[in-house]
């Protein structure tokens, strides 16, 4: 099944990047992360872009990325979890390819995000339990918008093999 792009969204600790550089070495497209163009460009760590710039700069240096991204083909993308949810982003990614939603449980995504929280900005400064709850009220907003994706991989369906097996299914 031909694809132009495999796009990857999800909260923060879904597991994009892993997912995604295993995927694209797979069926050898390029593999991009966001994150890390944007702190390529401005030569900062995404935790200094909002201290030192804010978050609002860091969310128009992403709708911006989208803007290049949109021209190229043959990549697989995972893209940063606030991404999806400003402008319309999640309207342009779905013009760019097909839009895969990395689902977990929130209680999985807070203990798979305990370990590197300082390089996420907006859960720096949190207890556990703070955390855990800032992070179940942020995904409940969020979640409309991701299960717009045109496929939703539960966490049991999101090893290499059983994705590229639900991309072809899915959209043939
Ligand atoms: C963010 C997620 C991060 C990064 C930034 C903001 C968010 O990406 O873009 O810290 O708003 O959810 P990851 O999902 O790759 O951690």
């Amino acid at each position: 099944m031909q694809h132009r792009n495999i796009i990857l969204i999800g909260f923060m600790g879904s597991g994009k990047t892993t997912l995604g550089k295993k995927i694209a070495q797979k069926i050898g497209f390029e593999f991009v992360d966001t994150d890390l163009l944007i702190e390529q460009q401005n030569n900062l760590s995404t935790s200094e872009i909002f201290v030192q710039k804010g978050q609002d700069y860091f969310r128009l240096a992403e709708r911006d990325l989208l803007n290049d991204l949109k021209q190229k083909e043959h990549q697989v993308i995972a893209v940063g979890g606030g991404l999806p949810c400003f402008f319309d982003n999640m309207q342009q990614l779905k013009q760019m390819g097909t839009v895969v939603y990395l689902q977990r449980p929130v209680k999985e995504l807070h203990q798979r995000v305990l370990p590197k929280l300082s390089t996420r900005p907006l859960l720096a400064n949190k207890s556990s339990d703070e955390l855990l709850e800032y992070m179940t009220e942020l995904l409940e907003k969020r979640e409309s918008v991701y299960l717009e994706a045109h496929i939703i991989a539960n966490r049991n369906e999101q090893t290499v093999t059983d994705l590229l097996l639900k991309l072809d299914f899915s959209i043939e």
